[in-house]
């Protein structure tokens, strides 16, 4: 099938590689030239496991191809639109502009019978509107929103835990377009679906839910567990043993039950921001009152750690030196978007600390953003003369670190683990001051 997809970031370069690798001939369309020729000279522009190995193998095919040109959409029957919906400057609300811009560039290469489906996560609301503006085209829109995972992004599309379409609805069922639109999608994901990926059909304000709800879902899930480690630092307790013992219950599962620096990223902060402020424009506000405290819970995370470093640094952090492990918001990507290890590091240069962070992959970005922050592209390096390291991504190379090995390098044996997966007893053993979230 031929497919076209708009925007190709985190979500869109890997939906489009993903697309080409199970057979179908792709475009993709971004505004932004460079990523455009960086992604058809089979490069990706961002570090994705996977994704690098995926454009080579379809790089051979000829299936997949890229531009900047609106007009190389025509004559594909599937368009997905999968442009970024951040937070709008001072305010809860997702900004719509590149939803809008690039629908409005896409409607006049449509042809009758084409499928948009919906891909950005988007306050629910918008799919009916933008399926109004199709009226008079021919093509019918559905909204089929995108789980994916940054760090496991080419497994989440190719071998989804779901897939969603909203289908256009009349009297709750789908309208003869619907059905139609619906048997595109079922060819375009038929490999998916033929290894037993279930697949929840329904209607445009449902589909769209399901996104944020499943974000917002999330979101709560971390947050009790960093609540509980309010409760442990307060009581003594362990809340990595409690998250294990709690974890034991099938109904409560250990996923997404590690407690530390908290959630961030371009997605679950500003998702469930967005699902509040929409929220209060259908007049529901309280149903989701409970997600403020969510992420006020969040946020504390980020100033206690400043805090438990400026405990292990004798009361100040003036002048002296941090090491921080870690720029990107999570393990295995390079994306800085609202990363808890970044604001970490800037609260306590801006505080007066000499602060030096690595990465393996985000330093380039991070130092985009905070250009003032001293950047080494190794920990050994990092933790040169340190007087207080935190671990604040947790990467499988900062996990695996030596206590007696980095020992050698630092001013002062003071650790803080930001993500709670270090092994205490080991790094005391050798003659560190080990502090973290919710641990004695
Ligand atoms: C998330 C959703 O998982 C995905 O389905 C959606 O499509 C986009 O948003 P992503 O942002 O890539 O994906 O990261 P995810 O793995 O969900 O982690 C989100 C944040 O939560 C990270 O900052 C991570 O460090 C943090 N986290 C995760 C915890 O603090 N504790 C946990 O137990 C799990």
């Amino acid at each position: 099938m031929r497919i076209s997809v708009i925007g190709c970031g985190y979500l869109g370069a890997v939906h489009a590689a993903s697309m080409a690798s199970l057979g179908h001939d792709v475009v993709g369309i971004d505004v932004d030239p460079g990523k455009v020729a960086r992604l058809a000279a089979g490069t990706a522009p961002f570090y994705e496991p996977g994704l690098p190995e995926l454009l080579a193998k379809v790089a051979d095919t000829g299936r997949l191809t890229f531009s900047t040109d609106m007009a190389d959409a025509a004559g594909a029957q599937v368009h997905f639109l999968c442009v970024g919906t951040p937070q709008q400057h001072g305010e809860f609300r997702a900004d719509l502009s590149y939803v809008d811009s690039a629908f409005t560039a896409l409607v006049p290469h449509l042809a009758p019978g084409d499928v948009v489906a919906g891909k950005s996560t988007v306050p629910v609301g918008t799919a009916e509107d933008l399926a109004a503006r199709l009226a008079g085209t021919g093509a019918t829109l559905v909204w089929n929103p995108e789980f994916l995972r940054e760090g496991f992004a080419v497994k989440d599309t190719l071998h989804p835990d779901r897939l969603v379409y909203g289908l256009p609805t009349e009297a709750g069922v789908p309208t003869p377009e619907g059905e139609a639109a619906r048997a595109l999608l079922d060819e375009v994901y038929a490999t998916p679906l033929s290894e037993g990926t279930p697949l929840v059909v329904t209607d445009y304000a449902t589909a769209q839910l399901v996104k944020v709800a499943a974000n917002s879902f999330l979101a709560t899930k971390i947050s009790f567990i960093n609540a509980m480690a309010e409760l442990c630092e307060a009581t003594g307790a362990d809340v990595t043993r409690l998250a294990d013992a709690i974890g034991y219950d099938a109904r409560i599962g250990r996923r997404f039950l590690n407690a530390g620096l908290g959630f961030g990223g371009g997605c679950l902060p500003k998702d469930i921001r967005a699902f509040m402020a929409r929220a209060g424009e259908l007049g529901v506000d309280q149903a989701l009152s409970f997600l403020r405290e969510v992420d006020a819970i969040n946020m504390r995370r980020r100033v206690r750690v400043v805090d438990l470093v400026r405990e292990v640094c004798a009361g100040s952090i003036v002048g002296r030196r941090v090491a921080v492990l870690g720029a990107a918001f999570k393990p295995d990507s390079d994306d800085v978007r609202d990363s808890p290890a970044l604001s970490v590091a800037a609260q306590m240069q801006l505080q007066g600390a000499h602060v030096t962070v690595t990465d393996p992959q985000a330093v380039e970005n991070a130092r985009a953003k905070w250009p003032d922050i001293k950047f080494a592209s190794t920990a050994h390096e990092a933790v040169q003369q340190a007087d207080a390291v935190v671990l604040a991504t947790e990467w499988a190379e900062y996990r695996d670190l030596d206590p007696a090995e980095v020992g050698q390098l630092v001013a002062h044996r003071a650790i803080v683990d930001g993500r709670n997966v270090l092994d205490p007893a080991a790094w005391r053993a050798a003659g560190w001051t080990y502090r973290a979230l919710g641990r004695p």
